[in-house]
This record gives structure tokens, sequence and C-alpha cells, in this order.
């Protein structure tokens, strides 16, 4: 009997071009919904948002690997797999470029009013009551990075081009990367106080939760942006919500949130000055395929018998 391979994501993000390349070694199986049917057969899990926990793994009792499509894996509880022999593989590289190209998309759009140009063009310019706010210059601001991992080098690289000056806190300190694209490393609290944009680039673990809330924002400048493409948890919502009622910072850019979908009636919805988008920053069709491609990759190399690729960090020297 052919072993099952469940694909809990659609044909845009994993084409049937990819899939076929399974089809030799499994049975592909697309699902949505409930599957817990499907699930207890299953060898392997093309996994999109879903929870995979404890009480997720006893309902798959033949699991042996958890693909996650994207590169965080703050939905999957590493540890739990790693004592049922599960391993968790994920996509990292791949879409760096496309959450980067997103967050210059978010500085650029938020620096330039494009929302609000965009809407007066159509709606006010012809009646010409009103004009349009000036926007401010990219060039000699500071870029504060809050993470230097993958996308943030990216972020960084074409943030040469704008002659911004860079700065970054991180736990890990990356002397590499300050002499190649001179960026300068600073405490958490200097990041606070001196940029005058934030983007944030940290995966959402315990330590990162909440770390910015009411008393970062107010640290910071009152003229300050932050920018997040990376897990909305990270952000204490409803203090980034007061912060900007009470102008303690002057606007966000936002492609996640705390809850995905983020409610329709949330205030920050209504906020002139922040930017949202639904957590997209990976979706270009090039990319959506490589990651595709990295799912799969990781999943033949299973299905033949050998150490998958693309192992989460936390599994890198286990082999089950
Ligand atoms: C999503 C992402 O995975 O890579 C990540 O961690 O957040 C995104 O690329 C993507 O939206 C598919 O769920």
């Amino acid at each position: 009997m052919k072993q099952k391979v469940l694909v809990s994501y659609g044909k845009d993000n994993f084409p049937d071009e990819v899939a076929d390349k399974l089809r030799p070694f499994a049975e592909v199986l697309r699902v949505s919904g409930d599957y817990s049917e499907q699930l207890k057969e299953a060898t392997v899990l093309l996994a999109s948002g879903e929870r995979v926990n404890d009480d997720f793994l006893k309902r798959a009792p033949m699991l042996k690997l958890v693909s996650r499509f994207g590169v965080g894996y703050d939905t999957v509880d590493v540890d739990a797999c790693t004592r049922k022999g599960v391993y968790v593989c994920h996509t990292p590289d791949v879409l760096s470029d496309a959450v980067a190209d997103l967050t210059w998309a978010f500085i650029l759009g938020w620096m330039r009013h494009i929302p609000e140009a965009d809407k007066y063009t159509r709606e006010e310019w012809g009646k010409k009551q009103k004009g349009f706010p000036f926007g401010w210059d990219i060039g000699g601001k500071t870029l504060g990075f809050l993470g230097l991992g993958r996308i943030g080098t990216e972020v960084v690289k074409r943030g040469r081009g704008f002659g911004v000056k860079l700065i970054y806190f991180d736990v890990v300190r990356r002397q590499d990367l300050e002499a190649q694209y001179d960026i300068n490393y600073v405490t958490f609290e200097e990041l606070l106080k001196t940029s005058d944009i934030i983007t944030v680039h940290v995966p959402l673990i315990p330590s990162t939760k909440g770390i910015l809330s009411t008393k970062q924002f107010q640290m910071m400048k009152r003229s300050a942006l932050i920018i997040n493409t990376s897990r909305g948890p990270v952000i204490d919502q409803k203090a980034l919500t007061e912060a900007l009622k009470a102008k303690l910072i002057a606007g966000a850019c936002l492609d996640v949130f705390e809850v995905e979908p983020i409610p329709l009636l949330e205030e920050l919805l209504k906020m002139e000055n922040v930017i949202v988008t639904p957590h997209m920053a990976s979706a270009t069709w090039e990319t959506r395929r490589k990651m595709a491609e990295r799912c799969a990759e990781s999943i033949k190399g299973y299905l033949e018998g050998k150490r998958p690729p693309f192992t989460v960090p936390e599994q890198k020297s286990v082999t089950f």
C-alpha cells in the first residue's frame, strides 16, 4: 500500500505539477475542512496554518513528517513532534526576497501616502476643493531592525539604495553583516529611541510575544512608523491601537495580526495612519512556487528513505 501525503493547501499554492513529483512515491490527497478521517492513515502532512500539537498528533498515529508551507513554524509544536518521532520541515530562504519587497512597499507606501493618494486622485482631485498632504523623504532616515535574520538581511540590502541609516537589535550579534552592509548594532532601548522606522523580523517564540507594547511605544519617536511582516502577536495589538490613538507613534504597516483574518470591526482598520494587508508578504506566483517545490523536496526526500532536507533548526541533529 502506498503511503499517504495530505495536502491541506489549494492548487494556487501547491500546484498539480509539483504534487505530481510525489505521486510515484505516495498517494497525494488534497484535503480541506475537517480531515480527521484521512489523517488517521497519513504519513505526511503539508500543513498550511493548522495547529499541530499533542492533540493533533494523537489523531495522526502514522504521521512521520509535517511540512510547513512557510518559514515560520509557530503553529507547530516541535517538541511534541520530536517526542513522537515526527520530522518538521519548513521553507527557509525562498521567501525572503518577497517579504523584503513588501516591507519596502510598506515603507514607501506609508511615507508617500500612497493608499490615500490613490483614493484622493479617484475621488477628490478633480473637485479641486482641497490639496493633498506632502509625504516624507526616505533618504537620511534611521531604519531600525528588530531581528536581523534572513528576511531582515534582504530588507537591509534594499535599504542601501535608499540612503537610510541602518541599525539593528537581535539576540544574536551579526558582525559579518555589520561590516558588509554598514549596519550598526544597538541595544533594544536605543533601537526604540532612535529609529524613524522600526521593522520587525523576529520569529514568534515565548520571548518575542508582545515584545512591542505600551512601554516600548512610549520610548519611540512620536514620528515613528512600525512595520510588521513577521507574526502578529509579536506586537501587543491593543497597546498598538492605543498608542496610535494617543499619537505616541505616527503609524503602522501590518501584514500580520494577533487573530487572522483580523475581525472587520477592529479599530485598527478604521485608522488612516495604518496600512494593512492580509498576511500576503510571501504571496507572489514565483515565491509560492518555490515554497511548494521546497516542501516537495522535503517530502520526496523522506519518501525515498532519506533524512528530509529543510528540517527546522531544533531538529537539525535528530534522525528518526
Ligand atoms: C505563510 C509565512 O506561511 O512563511 C511564513 O512563515 O507567514 C507565510 O509565508 C503563508 O502565508 C502561507 O501560510
